[in-house]
């Protein structure tokens, strides 16, 4: 690959300090694209600073949606929203890196009665698309694909709802579908093997949309117009996940997050931290729109090991990374199952994880559908591949700080897709 820049690890002996994080990624997607098709302003203040909520904002400019990022501190974004028709782009969309914007925003541009080119970058046009495909083909939208992946050409409106059950637990793809179902003619139901994170019917419900959950069905009417809102976006749990196994690593470590996301649904890390030994306590817990943010703190102590199969594995489908590139320091060490969606990321991570495991010096059996990484092991610094893969690169920042000697991450600069001050954040808060 062709990477632009490297980044050196050292070996750290502690963690510890306050910190607060850009907005959550994937509620920054959902605010941003329902604020473009609300009617009347809308103002998020801690929007995602990543690269992949940059794409997001890019696209919908060309949709002809007027936003602005206000200057000064607080990541404010600004949109007038359209109302839920949007203007035919005179470009095509580019999702960059972002698998959220294409399968999410493919769910708007369905409903819009014109034609969307979708395109991205190399990671992406490797990812799956059939998954949005079908179902929005279902629904009466005409979508042309390289086989299924990205470009994808897509002519909307006129889309009827369907009734429909996801081969695949996938929130992109059940948000895209919300989505569309909005836009559509009559009701949408859609049934979901595993729950999956709910921000789009959280986020549809604070831009004042009615919808209805019983079981793992959701059911959205077509044709409820949305308001605008003013929301602060919480702190991104994903990315937390790095400093908060940062933290796992060192007995004695003390780390405090402000604002964080703790939406349930996506906050299984901190179950899964607290029964491999670690202190987590929550204060100052609030409801922001429907998504719960607090204070957490963290004390690093002993460290056992974990398995994390079948509904967990969906839940922590973004924290398995870093999961598994701490396992080998682990007491037991950490067995992940039934997670073959992890094959179909910005890089094959079950194959990228191994690869830079092993040229760690680490033991670690590899599967199709996950890994088994024993615990007890000492790692030694290695130069490794990010892939171009963020969390790949970040999960092994966090990896290099208990191993010997130095750690170079090719390719670093991959971080800036979703938490582009990652490392001057991590310098901040490591000893050494
Ligand atoms: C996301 C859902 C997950 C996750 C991605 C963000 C979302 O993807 O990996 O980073 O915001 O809905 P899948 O829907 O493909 O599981």
């Amino acid at each position: 690959m062709d990477y632009k820049s490297q980044m050196m690890v050292r070996p750290a002996r502690n963690v510890s300090g306050s910190v607060s994080l850009p907005g959550d990624k994937s509620i920054s997607h959902r605010y941003v694209m329902l604020a473009a098709i609300a009617d009347g302003p809308s103002r998020l203040e801690n929007y995602s600073t990543g690269a992949d909520c940059a794409s997001t904002l890019a696209c919908l400019g060309s949709l002809g949606v007027n936003w602005e990022r206000k200057a000064g501190a607080g990541n404010v974004i600004e949109v007038q929203g359209s109302g839920l028709s949007l203007s035919a782009p005179s470009e095509p969309l580019d999702c960059g890196n972002s698998g959220s914007t294409i399968r999410m925003l493919s769910g708007i541009v369905a409903g819009q009665k014109f034609t969307s080119e979708m395109v991205g970058d190399e990671s992406l046009a490797r990812r799956p698309m059939e998954r949005v495909i079908t179902p929005l083909k279902a629904m009466g939208a005409d979508i042309t694909s390289q086989n299924g992946r990205p470009p994808l050409r897509i002519t909307g409106g006129n889309l009827k709802g369907i009734d429909y059950r996801m081969p695949v637990a996938s929130a992109q793809v059940k948000t895209c579908l919300l989505f569309a179902g909005l836009l559509a003619e009559g009701e949408t139901r859609i049934g979901e093997p595993l729950r999956t994170r709910d921000h789009g019917e959280v986020a549809l419900r604070a831009f004042g949309a009615q919808l209805e959950r019983k079981g793992n069905e959701v059911r959205i009417r077509g044709g409820q117009r949305l308001h605008g809102v003013e929301a602060l976006v919480p702190g991104d749990l994903s990315s937390a996940a790095f400093f908060l196994c940062a933290a796992a690593l060192f007995p004695g470590s003390k780390l405090s997050v402000t604002n964080l996301l703790m939406n349930p649904t996506r906050a299984r890390l901190l179950d899964i931290l607290v029964q491999m030994g670690l202190r987590v306590s929550i204060t100052q817990l609030e409801e922001i729109h429907g998504e719960l943010a607090g204070t957490l703190q963290i004390e690093g102590g002993r460290l056992k090991g974990a398995t994390i199969a079948g509904s967990d594995t969906a839940a922590l489908i973004d924290e398995i990374p870093v999961l598994a590139a701490i396992a080998p320091y682990t007491e037991q060490g950490i067995e992940v199952r039934d997670a073959k969606e992890l094959r179909v990321k910005e890089s094959d991570r079950i194959a990228s994880i191994a690869i830079n495991l092993r040229a760690m010096g680490a033991q670690v059996e590899e599967r199709e559908d996950g890994l088994k990484i024993p615990g007890g092991q000492l790692l030694h610094g290695a130069e490794l591949e990010s892939f171009g893969d963020h969390r790949i690169a970040m999960a092994f920042s966090i990896a290099a700080l208990r191993a010997e000697g130095e750690t170079w991450i090719l390719g670093s600069e991959c971080a800036a897709i979703s938490y582009p001050e990652f490392f001057s954040t991590l310098q901040g808060l490591v000893e050494r």
